[in-house]
């Protein structure tokens, strides 16, 4: 939603608590609040933020304006869970009331140190001509829930980049600690600057290099770059925005996509053996995803289910956001598999058999078969005529496409009003997740995903197969 300036960068003290009680009012009228995934209490919800293992609990923070459903003056919300599965908003917060990030606690990663948990992020500081200073800095929250800022900054904006320079991620590679930062340079073209910490203490960075991703950007500016590792192969995840048709195919404003690679020079800043970029989601909306190594051996990821720059049909109820089911990463064929963690299936109630007509509670969890040399089709969120949203799939020809042209609260539509993947030929699963407004849906144990928004309206909840019965069940979802 667009709002003034004055309004999104208004100091959190000035906001009277009445006029807080009266935007909570108006989110608690929402008929479209998820049940198992999660949302902002208020206002918006971007990125996923310091994802991490820390003092035998994993946290999690989201970006927030908690004012509206815009792009406002950003903290960052803490969360934590035992099991990826349940998560509890602590109430601890990254809030943009220091120097250095005066205009917004933006984007970033963590690292557990021995009895603390360091936040890396970039500050957003704008003079008074509104001209902004990025500044990545640091913070430590403590096992007691106490935020500590440090008063440096840690890494300046480089000569060689535009003000597009923010959210560092913080990760180890054989015992030691780096950086990774998206930038633009000054002739608008991204890239990605590697740092290291000297004598592997957090609060004192060198540049490296900028970072040899293999192929020259098209895009003009790289956000929320993550580097992991699976079975020792790099795979940078990352989100280019502006990047040409002629090199991806993808119809977001902005994608979300994934290279592999095999290995990784950090004296150099290469990564070095390539593999293609791919769109890591083929949905409606996914974006900022967020990953890291995660000390059982797991990698794990979370991404947000929304977009920059578009409007939803939640922003009447004074929020907007979610984030995507965690998902571990996997890797098979040279194609990143992600699939939900497996204590999601604490969530399943009993089985069902699929049936032609089901009236469902939107909240529920389909797995499927579809046998080869078929197409068929199901429709969720259906009304009394049978619209909703249509999900076709094609063994035949090896596609899956999602179609919301039917949905009575449509929105992004200059963005189209279908998306598709096209999917190996023959038998092919399906592991759909429902949860009021969110559908994600895994194709193949998660070879492809494609996560998207809906808003039905009030009634509509059932589940239609037009092209006749499918194999497979339905599981009503606890929450
Ligand atoms: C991505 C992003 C980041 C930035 C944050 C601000 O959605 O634009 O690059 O740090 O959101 O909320």
């Amino acid at each position: 939603m667009d709002l003034p300036k004055e309004i999104r960068y208004r100091p959190y003290q000035e906001w009277s608590e009445q006029e807080f009680q009266l935007i909570k009012a108006k989110v608690s009228d929402s008929p479209w609040h998820v049940h198992y995934h999660i949302e902002p209490r208020t206002g918006l919800l971007n990125d996923p933020n310091g994802f991490s293992y820390f003092n035998g609990r994993y946290h999690l923070f989201y970006q927030n304006w908690p004012y509206g459903p815009a792009h406002g003056l950003k903290q960052w919300v803490h969360l934590i869970s035992d099991d990826l599965v349940h998560f509890e908003e602590t109430g601890i917060k990254l809030l943009p009331d220091h120097a250095n990030d005066k205009e917004g606690a933006y984007s970033g990663s963590a690292y557990a140190l021995a009895n603390q948990l360091f936040l890396f992020y970039t500050g957003n500081v704008r003079d008074a001509n509104w001209l902004r200073d990025p500044r990545q800095i640091g913070a430590y929250l403590s096992t007691d829930g106490q935020i500590k800022k440090c008063s440096q900054v840690l890494i300046s904006q480089p000569k060689d980049v535009t003000e597009h320079f923010r959210d560092p991620q913080i990760f180890e590679y054989q015992d030691q600690l780096y950086a990774i930062i998206g930038a633009q340079s000054h002739k608008k073209r991204a890239f990605i600057k590697l740092y290291k910490a000297i004598n592997n203490d957090v609060e004192n960075w060198e540049f490296v290099s900028n970072l040899d991703i293999g192929r020259q950007a098209s895009e003009y500016m790289i956000e929320c770059p993550n580097l992991v590792f699976i079975d020792q192969r790099p795979v940078l995840i990352y989100c280019p925005q502006g990047l040409s048709k002629k090199e991806l195919d993808y119809a977001n404003i902005y994608p979300n996509t994934y290279q592999i690679f095999d290995a990784f020079d950090p004296a150099s800043g290469r990564l070095l053996g390539q593999g293609p970029l791919r769109n890591l989601d083929f949905g409606f909306e996914i974006y900022a995803t967020q990953a890291f190594n995660s000390p059982d051996g797991r990698v794990l990821a979370i991404s947000w289910i929304g977009l920059p720059d578009i409007d939803y049909p939640t922003d009447n109820y004074a929020y907007q956001g979610a984030l995507s089911l965690v998902k571990e990463l996997t890797i098979k064929d040279d194609i990143l598999y992600q699939r939900p963690v497996r204590a999601l299936s604490d969530l399943k109630m009993k089985p069902q058999m699929l049936e032609q007509r089901k009236d469902t509670s939107n909240c529920y969890l389909l797995e499927i078969t579809v046998p080869s040399h078929e197409q068929k089709s199901l429709v969720l969120f259906a009304d009394r005529k049978g619209q909703g949203l249509a999900i076709t799939v094609n063994t035949q020809e090896g596609k899956i496409t999602l179609d919301r042209s039917q949905s009575s609260n449509s929105f992004a539509e200059k963005f189209g009003n279908k998306r598709s993947c096209q999917i190996p030929k023959g038998d092919v699963t399906l592991n759909i997740y429902v949860d009021r407004s969110i559908v994600e849906i895994f194709v193949n144990e998660g070879q492809f995903v494609l996560t998207s928004r809906y808003f039905p309206e009030e009634e509509a909840s059932a589940l239609l197969m037009p092209d006749g019965e499918l194999e497979g069940f339905y599981y009503e979802m606890r929450y």
